[in-house]
């Protein structure tokens, strides 16, 4: 059985991660809108990986014999001027949410709640992972800067880009 403040902040992080998948869907539309495919496809994936886990956490709180509740979803307020501009926010967002597990896991830890510390531990890893992804991608970018033929590129190869790809010599090849 989960506790009430443990159920309460997982309800907490549902909503986040709705409202991450919510921001990445803002993202993929912008990006289609100025002809960017591959970026746009890119965000529409991480909109779709931020809603599963959501999923992974309310079926998580349910089957603790807590409430996971659907949460409200607020309109993405920012606005984007450029890819960089868009990785940055990817970015920052992810460093947000890191945040985020950090005091899950640390309420789990107070509480003694090692069950629930435990499954956290996947979206501990996962956040390392979407960091990484994002850095990589926006040091990219910062080569590449205003060139077209770059973006052009940049565009058709972003979703081949991972964590482990940081290393690779040449996303343009
Ligand atoms: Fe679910 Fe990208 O944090």
């Amino acid at each position: 059985m989960i506790g009430n403040e443990i159920e309460a902040a997982l309800n907490k992080q549902i909503s986040a991660e709705a409202n991450s998948s919510h921001l990445y869907l803002a993202m993929a539309s912008w990006a289609e809108t100025r002809g960017f495919e591959g970026v746009s496809n890119f965000f529409y994936s991480q909109s779709d990986e931020e809603r599963q886990h959501m999923l992974k956490l309310v079926r998580y709180v349910n089957e603790r014999g807590g409430h996971a509740k659907a949460p409200a979803i607020n309109e993405p307020s920012k606005m984007f001027d450029c890819l960089t501009h868009v990785f940055q926010n990817f970015l920052d967002h992810e460093v947000k949410v890191s945040a985020l597990i950090n005091d899950l896991v640390h309420l789990c830890h107070e509480k003694r709640d090692y069950t629930t510390q435990n499954f956290l531990q996947w979206y501990v890893a996962e956040q390392i992972e979407e960091e990484a992804l994002a850095r990589t991608i926006l040091d990219k970018l910062k080569l590449i800067g205003d060139d077209k033929g770059g973006l052009y590129l940049f565009d058709r190869d972003v979703n081949q880009l991972t964590v482990t790809s940081a290393a690779a010599p040449d996303i343009n090849a």
